[in-house]
């Protein structure tokens, strides 16, 4: 079977694979660069989300290029990381959450696949917006590896690319938000319309603006994101290989109105 992992902020290295090999390839929405390698029995691909250098800010990732590439690629299962800020006091930075809800406060994104026309006016159901299957996946490696694992968690994702002022802070946290970041919208919407199985492993960087007792720094959630990465790579590997196919899963057949996929 073939997985994918998209590597948010501090995640440019999968580390974990063998025979790991660099590609490319030319997407309807344009070129994707990846790392293909093996882990266990399972094929790997390796994306990652701000390119390798960290060169690409959140607004400017081309999020349908990324989902529809791993889709040409035959990948089923995706498992993302991402870099977060928090404002729910029981989610500290250092700890990693799954998510399990998101609210869209982005503006200016490309967040569909259907655009009317001869692609079809498709609306998609996001009652479970993270595949239910992946994420037990996820909770069932943590406790064999021993590692905490938060199992639920709000995302809120804004446009950035700058940080947050307090009174949004206080506004998301108001409306059910535990956690904040820039990338996680439309990903996890495009994977859905492209029938895979995704989900995302959050990182907590720092306390959301206003929270935290001093200024924002991109060092800072860099800093926490490498103290903790090996964690992270432990929770991925278990997982990769705790991962099975289920051409039956509801993630593969959303847009099953249309008779896609
Ligand atoms: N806000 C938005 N995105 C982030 C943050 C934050 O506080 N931390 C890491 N990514």
């Amino acid at each position: 079977m073939r997985i994918a992992i998209i590597g948010g902020t501090g995640v440019y290295d999968p580390a974990i694979l063998t025979d790991v090999q660099e590609a490319e390839l030319v997407t309807p929405y344009g070129t994707i660069n990846y790392l293909q390698g093996r882990y266990e029995d399972k094929e790997v691909f390796f994306l990652a989300r701000h390119g390798s250098g960290h060169s690409v800010p959140p607004h400017r990732i081309n999020y349908r290029a990324n989902i529809w590439g791993l889709k040409m690629l035959g990948v089923t299962e995706v498992i993302a990381t991402a870099a977060v800020g928090s404002l729910n006091q029981e989610m500290p930075p250092g700890e990693m959450v799954l998510l399990d809800q998101f609210i869209d406060f982005t503006k200016d994104r490309v967040d569909t696949f259907y655009d009317g026309g001869p692609a079809g006016v498709v609306h998609v159901d996001y009652t479970e917006p993270y595949c239910p299957r992946v994420r037990a996946v996820l909770l069932a490696a943590a406790k064999e590896a021993g590692i905490t694992l938060i199992p639920r968690g709000t995302y809120v994702c804004t446009e950035g690319p700058r940080y947050e002022t307090p009174a949004e802070i206080k506004a998301y946290a108001v409306l059910g938000g535990d956690l904040v970041g820039m990338t996680n919208v439309p990903e996890v919407v495009l994977a859905r319309e492209a029938g895979l199985c995704y989900a995302t492993v959050a990182m907590v960087t720092n306390w959301a603006a206003g929270i935290s007792p001093h200024p924002l720094t991109h060092r800072e959630v860099v800093e926490i994101m490498d103290r903790n990465t090996e964690k992270l790579r432990r929770l991925l590997m278990r997982a990769i290989s705790g991962l099975s196919e289920d051409p039956d899963c509801a993630c593969h057949h959303a847009t099953r109105e249309l008779g896609q996929f």
